[in-house]
This record gives C-alpha cells, sequence and structure tokens, in this order.
C-alpha cells in the first residue's frame, strides 16, 4: 500500500510511525512533511493547503489510502477532492470539518441538539457585540468565528480587555475573514480534558484521554501556544465521566451530525471541561490534536491503518480498538521567543537511542543536519507504567537534546500527578 499522508508537524510525525507498523504499507509520503519526518517517509515538497497540487500527486503517484491531518486542508475539501479521484480517505468532508471550521455552527449545533456548553451569543456586527458587553457577565470569552491558528480565543476578565477583542476580531481583522462574527460566551470553570474519538458516523470509539499544556510558562502562566506537553490518561477523566461523556456529549454529536447531512468519519476531537454541573464542550476539532496525539497513538495497541480504514469503510463497530494500560508524557521543546518571535536555522543534536522517541514538529534539514525551523520544534514521549516514571523518563531523554536557545515548560504532568493524589 502506497500512503500519503498532509500536513507537516509532530502530530503528522506520529501518524506516520504508527502507520508504518502495519506489514502491508509499502511506501509513505508526506506532504510537504519536514526535516525530522524525511527519516520516516518520503517528503514531497507540496503544502498542505494547495489542494489541486494534492489531488495532481496522488494521481501521478497511484496514491492507495490519504490521511489528511491539518485543520485547513479538512475545512478546504482536501478529503471530498481526493474521494472524486477514487482515493479514499481518513478524514471527515468538508461539510462536517466545519464543527471545526466554524464557532457559529458548532455551537449552534450544540444548542439544537442540547449538548452541554457554555451559554452564548453570537454577533454579525462589531457595535452589537460591543453594546452587548456593557452588560454582558464577567469573566467573559470572545471567540472569532473562523480558523484562527489557536489564538482566536480571548478571555477577558474586564469589559475593556472584551470590547479591545471584538475591535480586533472584528474591526481590524486580526484574523482575516476569520472574524467576520465573533461567539461571545460564559466563562467555564474546572479541569479541561481533551478525547479524540474515531467515528464513521455511526459508531464512535473515544481514544485514550489526554491533558494538554497550553500556555508557555510553568504554571500554566504565559502566552497560550500550540501546545508545550501532554500526559495520557488524564486522571480527571474517570470512568463515570466517560459514561457520562458518552451519552451526554460523544454520541448526542455524531447523531446530529448525520441529522445535518454531515456525517463526520475521521477522527473526532473534543476539548472538554469538566465543570460543577458536569462535562462540558470547549471546542470540537475535526482532526487529530497536536501534541495530544504524540502521547495517544504510542498508548495504541491495535494497527492504526486497519482502524482508520474502518473508519473510511463504515465498519468501525466490527474493528477492536485496544490501549495499552500505561502512561505517556511528551514534552515540547520550542525555541525561546515561542509564540512570538523565534531564531531558525540552529543546529539540534539528539542521541540514537533517544530518536525513536522523538516526533519533529519544526526542523528541516540543511546538508544532512537537521536544524531548527518553527516555533515548537520537537515532541520528546516516553512511555512507562506510571505517571511519574513516563514524566521522569520524558524529561531524562529531553534533556540529552541540544540546541541554541532552547525551551521546555519543567512541569509537564504536575498537575495530573496531584489530582491523583488527591
Ligand atoms: P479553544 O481555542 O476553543 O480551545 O480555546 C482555547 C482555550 O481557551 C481552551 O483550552 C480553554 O482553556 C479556554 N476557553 C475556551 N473557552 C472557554 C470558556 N468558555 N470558559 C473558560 N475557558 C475557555
Ligand atoms: N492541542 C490542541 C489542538 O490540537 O488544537
Amino acid at each position: 500500500m502506497k500512503l500519503m499522508v498532509i500536513g507537516s508537524g509532530g502530530r503528522e510525525h506520529a501518524l506516520i510511525r504508527s502507520l508504518k507498523k502495519n506489514p502491508t504499507v509499502t511506501e509513505i509520503y508526506a506532504l510537504p512533511g519536514n526535516g525530522g519526518i524525511a527519516s520516516d517517509a518520503v517528503c514531497v515538497d507540496i503544502g498542505a493547503k494547495d489542494i489541486p497540487a494534492i489531488v495532481r500527486f496522488a494521481r501521478e503517484a497511484a496514491i492507495d489510502y490519504a490521511v489528511v491531518a491539518p485543520d485547513d486542508p479538512l475545512a478546504l475539501g482536501c478529503v471530498d477532492a481526493l474521494e472524486a479521484i477514487g482515493v479514499p480517505c481518513f478524514g471527515p468532508h468538508k461539510a462536517a470539518a466545519e464543527i471545526e471550521s466554524s464557532k457559529v455552527f458548532a455551537k449552534n449545533l450544540m444548542r439544537k441538539y442540547g449538548i452541554p456548553t457554555a451559554a452564548y451569543e453570537v454577533f454579525n456586527s462589531a457595535e452589537a457585540a460591543l453594546s452587548y458587553l456593557d452588560t454582558a457577565p464577567l469573566p467573559t470569552v470572545v471567540k472569532a468565528d473562523g480558523l484562527a491558528l489557536g489564538k482566536g480565543v480571548i478571555i477577558a476578565k474586564t469589559r475593556e480587555e472584551a470590547r479591545t477583542a471584538v475591535r480586533e476580531i472584528m474591526q481590524e481583522k486580526r484574523f482575516g475573514d476569520s472574524g467576520s462574527r465573533v461567539v461571545i460566551e460564559e466563562f467555564l470553570e474546572g479541569p479541561e480534558v481533551s478525547v479524540l474519538c474515531f467515528t464513521d458516523g455511526k459508531t464512535v470509539v473515544p481514544m485514550v484521554s489526554s491533558m494538554d499544556h497550553k500556555r508557555a510558562g510553568d504554571g500554566d502562566t504565559g502566552l497560550n501556544t500550540g501546545g508545550m506537553g501532554t500526559i495520557a490518561p488524564n486522571p480527571y477523566y474517570t470512568p463515570e465521566v466517560a459514561e457520562r461523556c458518552m451519552r451526554e456529549i460523544f454520541l448526542p454529536t455524531i447523531r446530529a451530525m448525520k441529522q445535518e447531512g454531515r456525517e463526520f468519519r475521521g477522527c473526532l476531537y473534543f476539548g472538554l471541561m469538566i465543570t460543577f454541573d458536569g462535562p462540558k464542550v470547549i471546542e470540537y476539532n475535526c482532526r487529530f490534536g497536536d501534541p495530544e496525539t504524540q502521547v495517544v497513538l504510542p498508548l495504541l495497541d491495535s494497527d492504526l491503518l486497519t482502524v482508520m480504514q474502518a473508519v473510511t469503510e463504515g465498519r468501525l463497530a466490527d474493528c477492536p480498538v485496544r490501549f495499552r494500560d500505561a502512561h505517556a508524557c511528551c514534552v515540547i521543546l520550542a525555541s525561546a521567543g515561542y509564540p512570538e518571535h523565534y531564531e531558525k536555522g540552529l543546529p539540534i543534536s539528539i542521541p540514537e537511542d533517544v530518536l525513536p522517541h522523538v516526533y519533529v514538529a519544526g526542523a528541516a534539514l540543511r546538508d544532512g543536519q537537521l536544524v531548527t525551523g518553527g516555533g515548537r520544534v520537537l515532541g520528546v514521549t516516553a512511555v512507562a507504567d506510571t505517571l511519574l516514571e513516563a514524566i521522569g523518563e520524558a524529561y531524562r531523554m529531553a534533556d540529552q537534546i541540544t540546541f541554541e536557545n532552547r525551551y521546555c515548560r519543567r512541569d509537564i504532568g504536575q498537575r495530573a500527578l496531584q489530582a491523583k493524589q488527591n
């Protein structure tokens, strides 16, 4: 089988490592991949948003199966375009991907089908949003409607902060067209849990739960990032919470999408908050999370390609999906300055025995030498019997990797450890 994976981050590297384990796989192409992915797949210099070039490549290379990993190509209809030329894909159609690409769509879906989420209002004009903010309860949460690189969410403690957010999103168009509408919603409190689910539109199979660490600094301080580390499973996701999520959130969402004529096939990511009133949806993503994938897939016991094909072919109910009873921790090594300005092109050194545990996110090859090429440079994942051991091992390996201006959070997993002790 010839496989093609669209995307270029640590998530794609983890997907490729798992897909490679299937003995029927002969070749994997990464479009565009990166300098680190190049040791596990053939990187092809086609951008993840260039749908016509992706389709042309799939035809010329006679690709048998495609995995579309990032949000942008999914929102642009990459799966629809590939299926139109007969290439089966893992990932939702454009209409189903809207569950992530439009927060207004997602919120209205939840309201219509009674799926628990923060109370909210939608605004099409800055004037209406600003006047609502005169009396909105504080803190309040302002969200740009569309994709905004994970940066379109502002938690405002004061009216002035909320007004600034509305002006930036709607008038200054900081996130482009993403900001033609805003959602203003209730501020929720409680621990956050990420649950990635395989679904073929009828059956939903949750993967092991995980916890992201989104802020740049220790103790959840500093700016929001794409994610500085993850652990799995998440101790806040107890069997009782899991049962409630399945009944009140996962199944109702899958049924709602089918009802709307937008059957979802692929990985549906539920960003949940476990509030005093029970679990509520903070966000949906129409894809594997990054860096959640880097802790979830190493715990997957079943063959990833087999499960993905069952999803594509609508026979997930007959496909066993098993996870190891173990713990994983992924520590992200970033370039100092991320998520703002940082230097690129600095040589990276990784010991041979650590390499199999490394998922490269932003790096390039320069004369055969791996050099930094992004804010998040790479992630190191350890799997162990206990969370404590997994954390220790992840940092032990991470600390053997060197590049100039390297920084990481030192407290990945600490909150989860404390939760386990309480
Ligand atoms: P999102 O991009 O939707 O994942 O939002 C980014 C982060 O903002 C989430 O992971 C939460 O920590 C936080 N957040 C989003 N919506 C809310 C809310 N309604 N109440 C409290 N925190 C929120
Ligand atoms: N880690 C959050 C995301 O993938 O959007």
